[in-house]
């Protein structure tokens, strides 16, 4: 197997902290050749920081020069994911883009259907199904053992974790607030468990008293005056089968725990809930509960970048992949426009 050549576009914390670790990890595998970022001097720190040879303040350069990657890793701005993944992709690329997958359905679409036709792979980075409570809890469920999914509770929620840094709070920038940023993580994790399909039907709010508002920030300090975006988002989403999800996701929200971050799921002969994952359930006639005290830890990173490189090489892999994104992507916009409806 030969070593595949990755190139970071937008070398910030996500890039730094997350992606060139990872390739660092995987040495027979991939290397990072290139980084990518609008500001030269950064581009060169990062690259020079993970051992990357080539350093460009623009992609174009870059697909042009030695620099030319096998794959690409978009870690840029939520608005940068569509034109710099489309532009890897016609330049015969992977794709590996970060959460979410566009700021619109018919980008991620057209992503999606450009890989197709290119022949590439196209992949996104949600790294959180590769927890071990999850893949343990999806296993489970793949045994049989909590019988027919039909309802689940999803919540990312944040007591006050507006960050006061970057550009969360951006509508132009990011397309959205907690639900585009957070929710998007626990959505993911619970289309897994329900065949990741289209819904039927979203009924959905949006709320953004605190963050226009101000307050105390647990994530530093935001500016209400410059907020944009919604502090949280309450939907219901039914699908087909009678199947439904409850998705709660917050930057700022009158709650007692500073972040919750869990699932709670239904079915027909068990039910759990995580994190920590339990299982609920009857064994024997009498009401049952199991719990998981020695699950292995797991770097979620190392684990979705070896599945993505897994799926360039044409094997099948439990990662978002450009369907599951396009699915992903129109229920964010689902959930926007009947947020909308007053
Ligand atoms: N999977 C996760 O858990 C996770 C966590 C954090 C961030 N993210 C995602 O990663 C993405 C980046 O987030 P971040 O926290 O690293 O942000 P960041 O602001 O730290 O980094 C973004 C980088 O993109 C660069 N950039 C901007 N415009 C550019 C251009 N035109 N050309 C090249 N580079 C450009 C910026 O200079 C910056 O270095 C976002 O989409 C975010 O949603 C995902």
């Amino acid at each position: 197997m030969s070593v595949l050549k990755a190139a970071i576009i937008g070398g910030g914390h996500i890039a730094d902290q997350n992606h060139l670790p990872a390739l660092a990890k995987l040495p027979e595998r991939v290397k990072a050749v290139s980084i990518c970022s609008r500001d030269i001097h950064k581009a060169q720190a990062l690259a020079d920081k993970h051992g990357a040879p080539f350093a460009y303040d623009s992609p174009d350069e870059m697909y042009r020069s030695e620099g030319k990657p096998d794959i690409v890793i978009n870690c840029t701005a939520n608005n940068l994911h569509y034109p710099f993944t489309m532009q890897a992709l016609e330049n015969g690329c992977h794709v590996f883009c970060e959460k979410p997958p566009a700021m619109h359905p018919y980008e991620a679409r057209e992503m999606a259907d450009l890989a197709k036709k290119k022949g590439l792979t196209l992949a996104y980075n949600f790294q959180r199904r590769h927890a071990p409570e999850y893949t343990t809890l999806r296993k489970y469920h793949e045994l049989g053992n909590l019988g027919d999914i039909y309802h689940i509770k999803a919540n990312y929620l944040r007591r006050r974790g507006i960050p006061g840094w970057g550009n969360f709070t951006n509508k132009t920038i990011q397309g959205g607030g907690a639900l585009i940023d957070l929710g998007v993580h626990i959505l993911d994790m619970a289309l897994g468990l329900t065949g990741y399909h289209h819904p039927t039907r979203i009924v959905a709010n949006t709320y953004d008293f605190i963050g226009k508002t101000g307050g105390k920030g647990l994530k530093g300090a935001w500016n209400p005056a410059t907020f944009e975006v919604e502090d949280a988002c309450f939907a219901h989403l039914s699908f087909p089968g009678n199947v439904s999800i409850a998705l709660s996701t917050s930057f700022a929200l009158n709650m007692e725990q500073e972040e919750a971050i869990n699932l709670e799921v239904f079915g027909t002969k068990g039910g759990a809930k995580l994190f920590p994952l339990s299982v609920h359930t009857e064994i024997a006639g009498e009401l049952a509960d199991i719990r998981f005290p020695h699950l292995s830890d797991i770097d979620t990173q190392l684990q979705n970048t070896t599945a993505f490189l897994d799926l360039c090489d044409g094997q099948s892999a439990n990662i978002c992949d450009g369907e599951q994104g396009a699915i992903l992507q129109s229920i964010v916009e689902q959930i926007y426009q009947s947020a909308a409806i007053q």
